[in-house]
């Protein structure tokens, strides 16, 4: 029997402390320090909307790293095919949906090319390269010798340096957190001969490629697309206009530095310094239509040195035992670096794609059923300023949720899926078949809640709670036969990984869909409004938990899901009903820990990735197996590299910040705890100082 050996195992062996870290030192601690360049992953700065990927020399010398933002993006022109040219022409398709026709954003075979236009349209661009120029000479990175790279995480500073034929040369690279701007100082004696200076390049939209990595656009398509520099005394901008999509690069420099085209056949310029000058510093800010007063190098350097020490100083922080254990000290490293590149990549005013902005994948769409793995840590850790940035994409987008639904037939606001800032979602068989995204918002929501008991936060909410949880009810549907509310078909469950049309009553979207409903119908009635009664008769009669031979299944009549290698594979989402999510009304615990044994036995985890091992982690630790919990987040499968980028197990093309954002909030978890649990839960023997967590369902 499972049970008792997993409580036996529960550890609470930590010390509490409050306010008494020194985080400075701790983040110093695993600061980078580099001497190479690294062609999948780049050093960066950024502020969350914005990040500038660079390589060994502190920019885009060698490596064309990428330079993305939450505003640009660019559409391909419409297809020519005949009744295709428009997107009125794309019709989407109509499965039988508990006997009548229900109309899915799925692509149409009649419909090819608009349809695939559809999921690749509007893709978001790389809006330039800026690189080191040496004054004609083809230099390889081989060319350079002494090379060293500091990224200072407490200041979001890159200090790079090398020398050339001797001669030294220093780069600072800083991003500022108010404005899309990269500022750069260069220091060297080579500028003095102008064999030193930079190079701005900007490249074309790519929108042929699912994953566009890890370099973005295209740099040979100089015909298609047009760059016109405007110079003043103290700067210069450069407008670049890729059909319909057009925005502005201004370059300010301190000195008598100029710039000229490089020559006309190609998007190139370069910044050269003034004789006599081994100094040259410039900002490049990247914006629509142009912005003012982005300040010098050393202005935006000392905001971002303010902004990132406050960044590390405010919301939670936890402390491993990293001096005398070296699993520690890994998972440390892992917390700091993710902290620092979920700022980078994970912050902005829209949810964040997989990718981040290191690279695209899904043409730089975002996706809503991964906004909990995306978003969730940052109200576990108490950062409800930069959950604040995007977490209104459910307002934002209830205009198009509610015509979603309506549109199916349903009452309420559907949540869409693979999404661009306008709220679109991409035309998929899956995509259009998920529905775990639903219930998110009830849960952040209650999560601000905890922290914020106010009238406010039940106004905030309130419209999209209602409306979703409109949808849910609706979309349950009432079994005659078996008196009871039945979740498809046709869906996808969490695992993406079974037949839609006889997916039925999924273990993870069960419990999810009664969390949601409750949530919604406590929000009513924290606001004394009445709670519309279908929620409740859905939420008291949704269909039981599959179970067979007394574990949980995947979903209700699934055939031998333990030893079909298909099933028991990518993630295991049903284990999310106890950890991820509080105890389920229904929930047998005894049932549950038999499942997880059974997970444990049969699992092929070689073929889990990213969010998949800090949910398991988020399991154990519930059920007090602590040991486990921090296993799974130092697991092979769960690899982040030297740089913290979370490049998984093998079957990662780019980075996958789900892994990222997922572990701070298993970590959370861990340290901030949960309602009934009785503290920390972190292995025997383990020193962990946490101050600052939110404390979970
Ligand atoms: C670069 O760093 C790696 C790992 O830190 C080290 O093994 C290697 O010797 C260094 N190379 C040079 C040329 O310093
Ligand atoms: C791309 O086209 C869609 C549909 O016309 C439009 O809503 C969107 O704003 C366009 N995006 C860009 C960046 O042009
Ligand atoms: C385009 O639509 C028209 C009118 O519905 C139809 O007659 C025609 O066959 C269609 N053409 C193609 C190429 O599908
Ligand atoms: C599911 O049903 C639809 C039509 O209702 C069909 O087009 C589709 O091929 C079916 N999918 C599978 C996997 O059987
Ligand atoms: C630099 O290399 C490119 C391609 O290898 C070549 O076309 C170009 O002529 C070289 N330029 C110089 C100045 O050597
Ligand atoms: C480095 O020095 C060599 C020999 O003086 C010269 O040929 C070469 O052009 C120099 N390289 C650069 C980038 O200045
Ligand atoms: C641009 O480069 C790509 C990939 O290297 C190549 O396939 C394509 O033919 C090139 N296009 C032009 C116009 O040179
Ligand atoms: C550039 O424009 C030409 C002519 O319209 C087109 O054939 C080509 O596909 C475009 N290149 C890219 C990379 O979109
Ligand atoms: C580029 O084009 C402009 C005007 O079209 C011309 O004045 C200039 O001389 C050209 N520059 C080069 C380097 O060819
Ligand atoms: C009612 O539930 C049973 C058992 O899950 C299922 O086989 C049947 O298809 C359902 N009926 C309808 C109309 O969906
Ligand atoms: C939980 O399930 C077990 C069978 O696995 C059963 O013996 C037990 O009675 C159930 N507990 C409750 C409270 O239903
Ligand atoms: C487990 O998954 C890995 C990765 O996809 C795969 O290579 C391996 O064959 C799978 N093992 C089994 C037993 O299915």
């Amino acid at each position: 029997m499972l049970l008792p050996r997993i409580w036996s195992t529960v550890a609470l062996f930590f010390t509490l402390v409050q306010g008494n870290i020194d985080r400075e030192s701790l983040v110093r601690q695993f600061n980078l320090n580099l001497n190479h360049s690294d062609s999948y992953s780049p050093v960066q700065v950024g502020n969350g909307n914005f990040a500038f990927g660079a390589d060994i020399t502190g920019l885009q010398t060698f490596l064309p790293h990428n330079t993305l933002s939450s505003w640009g993006w660019h559409n391909s022109s419409l297809p020519t095919t005949p009744n295709q040219t428009s997107i009125s022409d794309y019709t989407g398709v109509d499965w039988l949906t508990h006997d009548r026709l229900v109309n899915y954003e799925q692509p149409n075979p009649a419909e090819k090319d608009i349809s695939q236009w559809l999921i690749a349209n509007p893709h978001r661009i790389n809006l330039g390269r800026i690189g080191l120029w040496f004054g004609g000479h083809n230099v390889t990175e081989d060319a350079l010798s002494h090379k060293e790279q500091i990224v200072d995480l407490w200041e979001g500073l890159i200090s790079s340096s090398f020398t050339l034929n001797g001669t030294k040369v220093e780069v600072q690279t800083v991003a500022s957190p108010d404005t899309d701007t990269v500022a750069v100082e260069i220091t060297s004696e080579l500028l003095k001969s102008n064999q030193l200076g930079v190079f701005f390049d900007f490249p074309y939209a790519s929108g042929q490629n699912k994953f566009d990595a890890p370099f973005v656009g295209v740099w040979n398509a100089t015909e298609n697309h047009t760059t016109t520099l405007d110079t003043n005394p103290d700067g210069a901008s450069i407008l670049h206009t890729l059909d319909a999509t057009s925005y502005v690069t201004e370059i300010t420099w301190d000195g008598t530095a100029s710039i000229e085209r490089h020559d006309n056949a190609t998007h190139r310029y370069i910044l050269s310094a003034g004789k006599r000058h081994g100094t040259l510093s410039f900002t490049a800010t990247f914006s629509l239509t142009g912005t003012q007063g982005v300040g010098t190098f050393e202005e935006v350097e000392d905001d971002a040195a303010d902004w990132w020490s406050d960044y590390w100083e405010s919301g939670a922080f936890v402390s491993l035992p990293t001096a005398s254990n070296s699993f520690a000290k890994e998972l440390q490293r892992r917390i700091i670096l993710s902290q620092y590149l979920l700022a980078v990549n994970g912050a902005g005013k829209d949810p964040p794609q997989e990718s981040g902005l290191v690279n695209n994948g899904w043409y730089g769409k975002f996706h809503m059923e991964m906004v909990f793995w995306h978003l969730s840590h940052w109200a576990f850790w108490n950062k409800w300023d930069m959950l604040g940035r995007s977490i209104d994409v459910y307002s934002r987008f209830l205009p198009t949720s509610i015509s979603r639904a309506a549109h199916q037939g349903y009452s309420g606001a559907r949540i869409g899926k693979m999404s661009d800032p306008t709220g679109r979602s991409a035309p998929g068989e899956i995509n259009s078949l998920l529905i775990w995204q639903q219930p998110h918002p009830m849960y952040f929501a209650e999560l601000e809640y905890r922290a914020f008991p106010t009238s406010s936060t039940l106004q905030k909410w309130d419209a999209v709670l209602t409306a979703v949880a409109d949808f849910m009810a609706s979309y349950a549907f009432y079994n005659t036969s078996t008196h009871v509310y039945d979740l498809g078909p046709p869906l996808y469950p969490v695992s993406e990984n079974t037949n839609p049309n006889i997916t039925i009553n999924p273990t993870f979207e069960l419990a999810y869909w009664r969390f949601g409903l409750n949530i919604a119908a406590q929000w009513k009635q924290r606001q004394h409004k009445p709670i519309p009664p279908l929620w409740r008769t859905v939420h008291d009669n949704l269909a039981p938990f599959p179970i067979q031979n007394d574990v949980y299944v995947l979903y209700a009549g699934v055939s031998d899901p333990w030893t079909t290698s298909a099933l028991a594979e990518d993630h295991p989402g049903l284990l999310g009903i106890y950890g991820w999510l509080p105890p389920d009304p229904r929930l047998n615990l005894s049932t549950f820990t038999a499942t997880l044994d059974k997970v444990y036995t049969s699992w092929n985890f070689t073929y889990s990735y990213g969010w998949d091992f800090p949910l398991l982690a988020m399991t154990a630790a519930r059920v007090g197996d602590a040991e486990r919990a921090v296993s799974w987040l130092l697991g092979p499968d769960f690899a982040f590299d030297g740089l913290g980028m979370p490049v998984g197990g093998a079957r990662v093309a780019t980075p996958y910040f789900p892994a990222s954002a997922g572990l701070l909030t298993a970590v959370g978890m861990m340290t901030g705890g949960w309602d009934g649990s009785e503290g920390m839960v972190w292995p025997e023997g383990w020193v962990v100082e946490g101050e600052g967590f939110a404390r979970g369902m």
